[in-house]
């Protein structure tokens, strides 16, 4: 028996709903804590699907390595940051398992053992790792371990024999080159021994940075998931609206505005937010008061998910247990998993 549970809101491929006999797999880089882009883009569809499938969160940290060596100390931390955000925001361990890539050897054995089925050729053309290799200014000077990642990544999402996997557009060559491995384990294997597995898009646009640009934990312009009412009113006051909005009279454009671009993604009373557009775009609502608006939506947002956040911050040693206990429900799976993957290399005969 399965059921449908998120309704797709468009009809193409990534949207097609998750049922409940779906097994999903998602992760994170730990490279700094998650803000509202995460919260909008994933963890609420996260907390949506908690409950109604077998959901695993992997922090991949090992990833985050893999263009980030020089920053190991700090993203060893981040992996405890990201784990307190996931509890926060209402991610419930009993219902969810948290896991850490860099402590399920199984994905690292995979992960060599699937490097013979790709070819650096295909990694170059992956367009992901094409894109990030321009915004990190490799050059000729690519790690390998980055231009692997895939293959990493591969790893995690067979490891749990995922068959749905709830991420951003940017990732969808990775479900592609994923596919293509699972395929050829299973050619060698002579069996189904591994699953495919689909993506879960966002229905929700990507949400900017405050200044407009991408949102990014280093420039500075990413509202987290922690901010203090202080933060919230300084980055709101920070944001980006029109230009040509200088006066509460003028005729004020939505597109491209990001306090309306918050206002869409939080905003529990959307017909509300409909309205005050009209009002904008007619000219006669200023700037200051559509930003009280949505420092007081944000507000009511983050004021209960940085209470809790505090609470178990003070309790160091729950962090670690769940963790602990994430790490060896994942191990037990991808250990079974990489089994049957060894079999398929013709090793453990
Ligand atoms: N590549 C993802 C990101 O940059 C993180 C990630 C690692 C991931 N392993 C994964 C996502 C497995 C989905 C499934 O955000």
């Amino acid at each position: 028996m399965s059921a449908t549970i998120l309704a797709p809101s468009r009809a193409d491929e990534g949207r097609r709903p998750a049922r409940t006999t779906d097994v999903i797999l998602t992760g994170d880089r730990p490279t700094g804590s998650l803000h509202l882009g995460h919260y909008a883009g994933s963890l609420r569809s996260r907390l949506v699907l908690q409950g109604q499938c077998a959901q695993t969160l992997l922090i991949a940290d090992l990833q985050a390595l893999t263009d980030s060596s020089g920053r190991a100390a700090d993203i060893a931390r981040h992996v405890t940051e990201v784990a307190l955000d996931y509890l926060a925001v209402g991610i419930d361990p009993a219902q969810t398992t948290i896991a850490v890539q860099s402590r399920l050897s199984a994905l690292a054995e995979l992960t060599v053992l699937y490097l013979n089925l790709v070819t650096v050729a295909r990694l170059e053309r992956n367009p992901t790792v094409k894109a990030e290799v321009g915004l990190r200014g490799f050059e000729r000077d690519i790690p390998a371990g980055f231009l692997c990642y895939p293959v990493s990544q591969a790893a995690d999402i067979s490891g749990f024999r995922a068959t749905l996997v709830p991420v951003g557009d940017d990732q969808l060559p990775m479900i592609e080159q994923t596919n293509e491995i699972v395929r050829r384990v299973n050619r060698l294997a002579g069996a189904p021994v591994l699953t495919e597995c689909r993506a879960l898009l966002s229905s929700t646009p990507r949400l900017p940075g405050v200044d407009g640009r991408k949102a990014s934990k280093s420039l500075g312009n990413a509202i987290p998931l922690s901010a203090t009412a202080d933060e919230i009113r300084r980055l709101v006051r920070a944001m980006y609206t029109d230009p040509g909005h200088v006066r509460a009279s003028d005729p004020g454009q939505v597109e491209g505005n990001v306090v309306f671009a918050y206002l869409d993604a939080f905003d529990p009373d959307p017909a509300t937010v409909n309205e005050l557009k009209e009002r904008y775009q007619g000219g006669g609502l200023g700037d200051v008061a559509l930003k009280r608006r949505l420092e007081g939506v944000l507000d009511a947002l983050i004021a209960p998910i940085r209470a809790r956040r505090g609470e178990l911050a003070r309790d160091n040693g729950y962090v670690m247990d769940v963790l602990r206990a994430g790490n060896e429900r994942a191990s037990a799976i991808t250990t079974a998993v990489l089994r049957d993957v060894r079999r398929a290399f013709a090793l453990d005969r």
